[in-house]
């Protein structure tokens, strides 16, 4: 049981890398985070992955804290598998933009003119969401999920319409989507890429699924971040322009010092492919949760529970 100090600490010290470190043996903590944050952030963490990888960790580690560098619904997910264990988001306020496109009262009311649908939701939505849901997918697993549910069965597919777009595409599956996106994936200019593509035509063009139909038209290869970057481990190709959030570029630069990773161009002039969200979170703020055992994240009982099966089914069939 850890109990939050009534004034929290603010002090940053000198070493943070030591500090976090020490933190760490002394909470018996974990530190996941996801390939958006800030490479420092992805340099300390004990695991780095997608929203998949990430959640496996979460439901194996027998760490008692859960530091999640992420967005809320990535630690929310690791509670709802984790009740007992205090799970930690060193900022609360570090949200995401598809999955606050799916109200849960309106989703009720969808679900209600669909009686006779399954409901397979991205894991990218609110645990509100996740417990009016059948089956939880992520970008890695989607088209997997999709194609081990019988043909004549039909399925809602919320919340991401880009992606439920390249499910149907894949699996050849007429599926009802809900209207939600990610501001960063659809903030790509297909024309801009084009562009770049002409002036770099050995470049190989990689999209994650969250993009617009516009953009993943013109991408050699298309996967979650875990995809992308063993995509490009994988090939011989030297140059890619990549379709997701930058943050990814650290761990890709790293895997591949001599390859060029070109971040694909917004549509305006602004740095709008870097999620604000995941960006919320610094080393600093990280430290501080830790110290201070807080923010916290905390959810009602009832759609805990109701949001574990649908989580559950998902890690069986992944
Ligand atoms: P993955 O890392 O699972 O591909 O998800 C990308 C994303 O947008 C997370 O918010
Ligand atoms: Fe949400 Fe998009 Fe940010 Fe991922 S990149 S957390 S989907 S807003």
């Amino acid at each position: 049981m850890f109990v939050t100090s009534p004034r929290p600490n603010t002090e940053i010290p000198n070493d943070l890398f030591e500090a976090i470190e020490d933190l760490k043996q002394e909470l018996n903590a974990v530190i996941l985070a996801h390939y958006y944050q800030e490479p420092d952030i992805q340099d300390i963490a004990d695991y780095i992955g997608d929203s998949l990888g990430l959640s496996q960790q979460a439901a194996a580690t027998d760490a008692e804290v859960i530091v999640f560098a992420g967005v809320h619904f990535m630690a929310e997910t690791a509670k709802i598998l984790n009740p007992h264990k205090l799970v930690l988001l060193p900022d609360l306020d570090a949200g995401c933009s598809l999955a606050d496109s799916c109200p849960p009262q309106e989703f009720a009311a969808f679900k209600a003119a669909h009686p006779d649908h399954l409901v397979v939701s991205y894991i990218n939505c609110s645990a509100a969401i996740k417990a009016m849901s059948d089956i939880i997918c992520t970008s890695s697993n989607s088209v997997k999920i999709v194609n081990q549910i019988p043909k004549e069965q039909p399925i809602i597919f919320a919340p991401d319409k880009n992606l439920g777009r390249y499910v149907m595409e894949e699996t050849g599956r007429d599926l009802v989507l809900w209207e939600g996106a990610c501001m960063v994936h659809e903030i790509f200019s297909e024309k801009k890429i084009v562009q770049l593509k002409i002036e770099n035509p050995q470049a190989e063009i990689i999209a994650h699924p969250e993009c617009e139909t516009a953009v993943l038209r013109h991408a050699d290869y298309i996967g979650s971040t875990t995809g992308l970057l063993k995509y490009c481990q994988a090939t011989s190709t030297e140059q890619f322009i990549v379709a997701t959030e930058p943050g990814i570029i650290h761990q890709m630069q790293k895997d591949a010092p001599q390859k060029q990773f070109i971040p694909a161009p917004a549509t305006n002039n602004c740095a709008c492919n870097e999620c604000p969200h995941m960006r919320l979170n610094t080393l600093e703020k990280l430290y501080l949760s830790m110290k201070n055992r807080t923010p916290e994240i905390t959810l009602p009982e009832d759609i805990r529970v109701a949001a574990l099966k649908p989580i559950q089914r998902m890690l069986e069939m992944s």
